[in-house]
């Protein structure tokens, strides 16, 4: 897919808030610091278009980027980063569960991991909780080029082990880098497809 354009819309709190128009989303989720909002700006060929920084807790709000003028991409804080206010510090805070219980338009959400950990407790609960409130989603593993080639893919057999111990199979997952366009590609390829069939049902 050709990005013709991207366009920041808008930032809230409040799934409410959120566009009204029906186009389709794709939302990007995981732990404070995975490298979500690098993620939307390496697969938008775009520097800043999302915010990002070294330090976790930069994402605060729903930000709504549309893309083609035809669908959106969405950047979600991060979850599990204990130093931000005592308020916000609940597991997943509301309104992100709020987003993903509520978002008719959410057509697939990606839950993003650093390739280079073990599979941590919070992402697995985090999506048992999406299987249990059936949304559907895919793995992105993020920041490839800090492994090689072996380790990546040693990495991701151990998910895929791990995944497979409470689900029947593994989800679709996508191996990425920022930093090098790794998964560019196939990520950019798969939105199309569905949109394709969005657009066809
Ligand atoms: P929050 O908004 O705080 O939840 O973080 P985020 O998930 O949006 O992470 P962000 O994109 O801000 O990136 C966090 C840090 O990781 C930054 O220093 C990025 O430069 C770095 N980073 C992100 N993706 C990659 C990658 O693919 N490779 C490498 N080497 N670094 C990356
Ligand atoms: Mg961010």
């Amino acid at each position: 897919m050709q990005i013709k354009s991207a366009e920041f819309i808008m930032s809230n709190s409040d799934v409410a808030k959120c566009p009204k128009d029906r186009l389709p989303e794709y939302a990007f989720i995981g732990r404070s610091n995975v490298g979500k909002s690098s993620l939307i700006n390496m697969l938008m060929q775009r520097k800043s278009l999302a915010k990002t920084s070294g330090r976790p807790g930069k994402t605060q709000l729903i930000n709504h980027f549309l893309v083609n003028k035809n669908w959106y991409l969405v950047d979600l804080p991060g979850y599990g980063y204990a130093r931000v206010s005592k308020s916000a510090k609940k597991t997943f805070q509301k309104f992100i569960t709020d987003y993903f219980s509520k978002r008719e338009q959410l057509v697939m959400a990606f839950v993003l991991v650093d390739c280079r950990h073990e599979p941590q407790p919070i992402d697995l609960e985090f999506m048992h909780w999406m299987g249990e409130n059936q949304i559907p989603f895919g793995i992105v593993f993020t920041k490839a080029d800090k492994l090689k080639p072996n380790a990546l893919k040693r990495n991701i057999e151990a998910y895929s082990k791990k995944m497979l111990e409470t689900w029947e199979e593994m989800p679709l997952y996508f191996a990425t880098s920022a930093s090098n366009t790794l998964g560019r590609d196939e990520l950019l390829r798969y939105i199309d497809s569905v949109n394709q069939e969005l657009h066809a049902s």
